[in-house]
């Protein structure tokens, strides 16, 4: 037996969807506060809604459902305290959700009592499975349930102190897409016609798939179908309410944009029953980054989700599109090359739109940092740890040292199995280069000029005996290879210098980035010191020691020969 099968797709050859392109956003209705709530395995306090609701007004929302008064206690008190403590400002909705059922309907009206502008908005199953199962009616019971509350709610807003004014309607067949298409558009027309929306007055149909069966694309035929065709559309917002069951909630809000729908209904992160609502953080982000406006402000989304974890006590997923812990960071070798040429084209080509490998979007735009983008384990590539220590410690290694730096920083990774911490790729940069004093070691630098000449005189300590040793060349690296000269150090020769600042103000230092070649060998050294050529020779000895620690075989320890014959003076 097959246990499974979808649901009838609706004939709409002539679709028009597919080749449009979205221009701009919809208005967003964020219903965290009543579908999102109602799914928690704890639901929000009212002091924790509060906060919601405070949070979701900084971000933009113009409408938000609050809830559903006739449902607890929480929900109602939660509409009475935002209307009482006056929280809701002049330019935002306040929507509340009911059932189709006179008391509930006259609790709701209870609840908003006071409130300034409002969302009434009623809710009746229409998909046959209900009304079998569930409701055991037939298609013009369940148009008339509909209709009947209608008429009820109309009559309870014109006795409001405001003469019903404040309040706008709302109207949600629930499992739309489960519905008969012909027996979905009859229902909403009666509804249409029940409520007697106008220009001025203009009813909001909110289609939802409230259990997503559908593919996307069949979604948005069947929103296209109620867009071009509907009796009354004129005079109707259209809405749409996408859950995610089958993981496809912002694919279908977004075909659902293009098929017509003017209006979404979502939740911060895709909270909400089951799989979840549509993730409204998702769904303004994609549209930014295509460069539409949203109207909403993510660009702190880490703030955003604090709030949101702490109310609600979900958790927002590694990988939730923008949001996500992981989303802006590279493990990978090559794509961390890419994302470091990235930037570093965007830096030299700030007016250019956004073209960095691998990440959609500036993680600045959304309050994220640089720094973590790169992340540093046994995938990572050599850019990867010249990139973090660029961005965390300020070296600009040259690009020569990437390959031999990248190897090193793999290798502890592989040993340890684990993540790389930016320290710890610190500590390694420094020991390996910059920290290496044996066989010499370099206790006095004296530099001085005299003429076209430069004079070292120094003093460098090797097996324990310190001796003092002198030199002449034509700058300070050349005067301290003179000098070392003396003490038999031949074979190296001079490639390349680097060197910047590190750090700013009296606490500045240069850094300078030596490569020698020995033995056909490229070999580096790093210096760090108050005065540019005293980092340069430290620059230049730390070489020379890693290259006969490397290649000559000698160890920490171990003086060469000739040096020893050389005592102190
Ligand atoms: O998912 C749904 O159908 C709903 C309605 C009440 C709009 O939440
Ligand atoms: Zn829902």
């Amino acid at each position: 037996m097959q246990r499974y099968e979808p649901l009838p797709a609706l004939n709409l050859p002539d679709r028009q969807w597919p080749s449009r392109r979205l221009k701009k956003a919809p208005t967003w209705c964020a219903v965290d506060l009543r579908d999102g709530n109602q799914a928690l395995v704890e639901p929000m306090s009212v002091e924790e809604k509060l906060s919601m609701f405070r949070l979701l007004v900084q971000l933009g929302f113009r409408e938000i459902e609050i809830g559903f008064p006739s449902a607890s206690q929480t929900e109602f008190d939660t509409a009475r305290a935002l209307i009482e403590r006056d929280l809701i400002p002049e330019n935002v909705t306040v929507q509340v959700l009911t059932q189709a059922r006179g008391q509930l309907i006259h609790r709701t009206f209870e609840a908003l009592e006071g409130a300034r502008n409002a969302i009434f908005h009623l809710y009746t199953n229409i998909s046959p499975m209900f009304r079998q199962v569930v409701y055991q009616t037939d298609e013009a019971g369940c148009i008339d349930l509909a209709v009947r509350q209608i008429a009820m709610i109309r009559e309870l807003a014109a006795h409001r102190s405001d003469g019903g004014k404040g309040v706008r309607f709302e109207y949600s067949p629930e499992c739309f897409t489960e519905a008969e298409p012909e027996f979905a558009m009859r229902v909403l027309e009666a509804v249409i016609e029940e409520y007697g929306a106008s220009a001025e007055d203009k009813i909001i149909i909110n289609l939802p798939s409230t259990v997503q069966k559908t593919l996307p694309n069949e979604y948005a035929d069947r929103i296209e179908q109620v867009h071009r065709f509907l009796r009354g559309r004129e005079n109707v917002i259209l809405s749409v309410h996408p859950h995610n069951d089958r993981g496809t909630g912002i694919a279908e809000a977004e075909l659902a944009m293009l098929a017509g729908a003017e209006r979404i209904e979502g939740t911060l992160f895709g909270n909400g029953e089951r799989t979840g609502n549509v993730d409204i953080v998702t769904l303004a982000l994609n549209l930014e980054s295509h460069g539409i406006a949203s109207g909403l402000d993510f660009s702190q989304v880490d703030r955003v989700r604090e709030t949101y974890e702490r109310c609600t006590r979900m958790h927002v997923y590694e990988r939730a599109p923008y949001a996500g812990d992981l989303v802006f960071t590279a493990f990978s070798g090559s794509h961390q090359d890419a994302i470091r040429k990235g930037l570093e084209y965007q830096r030299n080509h700030p007016e250019d739109v956004w073209r960095v490998p691998y990440l959609p979007m500036d993680p600045q735009d959304v309050g994220r940092n640089y720094e973590p983008i790169i992340r540093i384990n046994s995938q990572s590539g050599k850019g990867g740890a010249a990139f973090v220590m660029q961005t965390r410690f300020g070296y600009n290694l040259p690009r020569a040292m990437h390959p031999e730096f990248g190897q090193l920083v793999k290798r502890e990774a592989d040993l340890l199995g684990t993540e790389l911490p930016p320290e710890r790729i610190l500590h390694l940069f420094l020991r390996e280069y910059q920290g290496v004093e044996s066989p010499y070691c370099l206790e006095d630098v004296r530099i001085a000029e005299g003429g076209t000449a430069v004079y070292f005189d120094g003093a460098i300590r090797v097996g324990g005996t310190s001796r003092a040793i002198h030199g002449e060349g034509n700058g300070p690296i050349d005067a301290f290879f003179s000098a070392m000269r003396g003490e038999h150090i031949d074979g190296f020769t001079f490639v390349s210098y680097h060197e910047h600042a590190i750090g700013a103000g009296s606490d500045a230092k240069a850094c300078a980035y030596i490569q020698l070649k020995y033995q056909g060998q490229d070999v580096f050294g790093v210096g760090i010191h108050a005065s540019v050529s005293v980092a340069s020779i430290h620059g230049v000895l730390c070489a020379i020691n890693r290259a006969l620690n490397k290649y000559d075989g000698r160890s920490r320890q171990e003086a060469p020969q000739a040096i020893s014959e050389n005592p102190a003076t």
